[in-house]
């Protein structure tokens, strides 16, 4: 039955990160829509701010992100610069006195940064949007070029919970992903970063990679649990060389099949499951006392371009090359090139690529998405009725909802939606039963399983 349910719905689907999904974002949005939505922003509401770092000094070949290699620091620092400069043109747009609850550094890799010009981006930050109290400051961390004085400076900069990445610690693996990184490496950064007084800690860990075995993955996350993190997100390797040519360079005839894969993700969530993690949304894994724990628990857990998140801002604000932001009815993403978005910052213009404006049924259908994507449950009339909206006008994801209530991937209940122990691999299949704009491209998406 495993076998039958990959080969009817391990078909490709977006992560739904956001709804509409990025290929669905159009060039006729742009900077004077972004002026023009930023000065509407209720000046009492914060938001949450995310800067994006689009370099690293080697290229992981599985990498999906939007980074670019350099050896060179110079164009890293005129980087922060440009960062500086863009928030400058933000806030100038937005209503005076805007705050952020939380404030995410992503990349590539924030930790290219050197000790000054980290210091010197978060107080830039943090003299234009003032943080509230119970303010969240989250770094991804690269342990490969962290060091204690780095970790030092990000603390000084005020970090509350950081994010390492790790991938797997085998080094069969590592080679073939062209990432070395020993685990004293690793530990030895989980414990500079508790010294430094930061304590909430997260483990990035991938499954679906070359080589990896469910034995391989099990053996990584036996060792990840040995540095007791309070959060470890398993992401499933997303193999898209269409988009991401370096992933040629992954040796495709030893990635483990859809039914390997799936096997060694219930695997892994099993032992973290013993472990005491609670399970969170399709990738995730927290300690119950951590607070994407309690936000799930509450019903409260949100998924936006970072993924799953404790935020409760209305507004996101993305700057830096390739960022996107939500604000309540637009999304936009800046320009991708690094010396596209630099030239267009340096000449005093916000540098938005493209976004979309939400309509009632994207508003409707991107807040049933979110649900299903977090609780793996949506009460429909519920949903509806709180968005002004009528079952009707989603009837088109009933018959599709049908049939997967026949396969036992969910139940229907009245108007509830339950997505069953078995269809949770599936949940991205079931959320695109809501997406009309997927179910009417071509585009290609990585595999759910
Ligand atoms: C920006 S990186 C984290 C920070 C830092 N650059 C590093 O790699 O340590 C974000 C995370 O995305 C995940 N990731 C990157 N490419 C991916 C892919 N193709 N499929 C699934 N997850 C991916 C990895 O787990 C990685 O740690
Ligand atoms: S996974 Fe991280 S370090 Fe590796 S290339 Fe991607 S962004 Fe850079």
């Amino acid at each position: 039955m495993k076998q039958d349910l990959i080969a009817r719905y391990g078909g490709a689907a977006p992560r739904y990160t956001s709804y509409p999904t990025a290929p669905h974002f159009r060039d006729d949005i742009g900077a004077a829509d972004y002026r023009e939505a930023l000065s509407r922003l209720p000046a009492e509401d914060p938001v949450s701010l995310y800067l994006h770092v689009p370099y690293c000094d080697t290229l992981c070949w599985f990498c999906g992100c939007h980074t670019k290699i350099t050896r060179r620091y110079r164009p890293v620092g005129a980087y922060v610069d440009t960062l500086i400069r863009e928030m400058v043109l933000i806030a100038e747009a937005a209503p005076q006195g805007l705050r952020m609850s939380q404030m995410h550094w992503g990349g590539g890799s924030p930790t290219l940064l050197r000790d000054e010009d980290i210091l010197r981006l978060a107080r830039a930050a943090i003299a234009l949007f003032r943080p509230v109290a119970g303010f969240e400051f989250a770094v991804e961390i690269d342990p490969r070029d962290t060091g204690i004085d780095r970790i030092a400076a990000l603390a000084r900069a005020g970090l509350t919970r950081a994010s390492i990445g790790v991938q797997d610690f085998d080094p069969l693996v590592q080679r073939a992903i062209n990432r070395m990184q020993s685990f004293a490496e690793t530990a030895g950064v989980v414990g500079n970063l508790r010294e430094c007084g930061v304590q909430n800690l997260n483990l990035d860990l991938m499954y679906g990679l070359p080589y990896q075995t469910k034995a391989r993955t099990l053996a990584t996350v036996q060792r990840a649990l040995d540095l007791d993190p309070d959060r470890i997100a398993l992401f499933g390797y997303a193999h898209v060389p269409w988009m991401k040519p370096h992933q040629r360079l992954i040796p495709e005839d030893a990635l483990p099949g859809p039914g390997e894969r799936l096997e060694a993700f219930n695997a892994a969530s099993e032992l973290l499951v013993q472990a005491g993690y609670l399970k969170i949304g399709i990738d995730h894994f927290a300690k119950p006392t951590d607070s994407m724990a309690r936000a799930h628990a509450a019903g409260k857990l949100r998924r936006n371009f970072q993924g799953y998140t404790t935020d409760t801002a209305n507004s996101l604000i993305g700057a830096g090359a390739s960022a996107v932001s939500r604000l309540p009815d637009l999304y936009l993403q800046n320009a991708v090139p690094v010396h596209r978005y630099s030239d267009t910052v340096r000449q005093g213009e916000l540098p938005i690529a493209k976004g979309v404006s939400l309509s009632n049924d994207d508003r409707l259908r991107s807040a049933i998405i979110e649900r299903i994507m977090c609780d793996f449950s949506v009460d429909l009339s519920a949903l509806c009725e709180r968005q002004g909206a009528v079952l009707s006008d989603i009837a088109d994801a009933l018959d599709r909802l049908e049939r997967m209530a026949s396969d036992g991937i969910l139940t229907i209940e009245e108007s509830t939606i339950n997505i069953q122990p078995p269809g949770i691999p599936f949940t991205r299949q079931v959320a695109a039963c809501f997406d009309t704009y997927f179910r009417n491209a071509s585009e290609k998406h990585s595999q759910t399983t």
